[in-house]
């Protein structure tokens, strides 16, 4: 029997499913699915879908963490070069020009959630975990954690999170902006797949220019944020889908995006 690999890729119209499929191990994130995420990324690189979903196989994790079994082994050269390997993989994630979506099933824990906080945007189900437990192993998190939590959710509940290691609820983690929306279990995957599909029929290079200038808000003063919106802005007007999307409100049809 052919063995599965522990990243699949599949497409469906413009849309990328990448899928880690190591459930025995509640898709834990070995050295091997790290290298078959590198490979995913430079396929989708070429391929250019207009969104990605990440999720993990089966109904337990989306991705329970970097596998402690591997790590357990690490001495600390190792150790940092593996938290560095993952942190280029996810700022890959993070900077991929189109929406990037997580759909978080059950446990997003450490370098799980590491994994969703790089997507654009996080949909879980209602009976989802998540949590930065690293502090339970005596580390802490390594694949972007501590930086983007903050981000997302302040510095208080950033600390929270990754002192005590706590497993905090999907309804929880929706309240404090750790996650942009709540479904229930069952309807997970056809609620993803919708938000994939109406975020790929956006025009394209316009989503591209907001994601960008978006990213931009993190690590600028605001005079300078604005001017690199203007540019934005104007290389949007620059392209074909700006006259189109214009002039079909202006015709009272609907748009044809390229
Ligand atoms: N690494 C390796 N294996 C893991 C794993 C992980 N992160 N998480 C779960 N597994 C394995 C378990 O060892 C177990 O394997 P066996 O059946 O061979 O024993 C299998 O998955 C099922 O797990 P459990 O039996 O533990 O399932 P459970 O329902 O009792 O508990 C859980 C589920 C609460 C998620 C528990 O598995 C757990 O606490 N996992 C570890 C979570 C964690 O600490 N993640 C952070 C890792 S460190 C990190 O990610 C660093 C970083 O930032 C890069």
């Amino acid at each position: 029997m052919k063995e599965q690999p522990v990243v699949d890729c599949h497409f469906e119209d413009r849309v990328a499913y990448v899928v880690i499929q190591r459930p025995q191990a509640l898709n834990a994130l070995n050295s091997e699915v790290l290298a078959r995420l590198e490979h995913v990324l430079d396929e989708l690189q070429e391929k250019a879908p207009r969104c990605v979903v990440f999720q993990g196989a089966g109904e337990r994790a989306f991705v329970a963490g970097a596998d402690i079994a591997e790590m357990e082994k690490m001495d600390l050269v190792e150790a940092r070069s593996f938290a560095r390997r993952g942190q280029i993989l996810l700022q890959r994630i993070e900077e991929f020009p189109a929406a990037v979506i997580a759909a978080v099933r059950g446990y997003a824990l450490g370098g799980g959630l590491e994994l969703a906080l790089a997507c654009d945007l996080i949909v879980a189900s209602d009976d989802a975990q998540l949590g930065q437990p690293e502090i339970q192993l005596g580390i802490i998190p390594g694949f972007g954690g501590t930086q983007r939590l903050v981000r997302r959710v302040g510095p208080g509940m950033a600390r929270y999170l990754v002192f005590s290691g706590a497993r905090i609820s999907a309804t929880e983690a929706l309240r404090v902006g750790l996650v942009d929306r709540v479904v229930p279990a069952a309807e997970l995957s056809s609620a993803v797949n919708a938000l994939a599909r109406e975020l790929a029929s956006k025009p394209w290079f316009a989503l591209q220019q907001a994601k960008a200038a978006l990213r931009t808000a993190w690590h600028t003063d605001l005079v300078s944020g604005c001017e690199r919106e203007a540019d934005a802005f104007a290389l949007a007007f620059a392209h074909p889908d700006r006259r189109e999307g214009m002039q079909a409100f202006l015709q009272k049809r609907p748009p044809k995006f390229s």
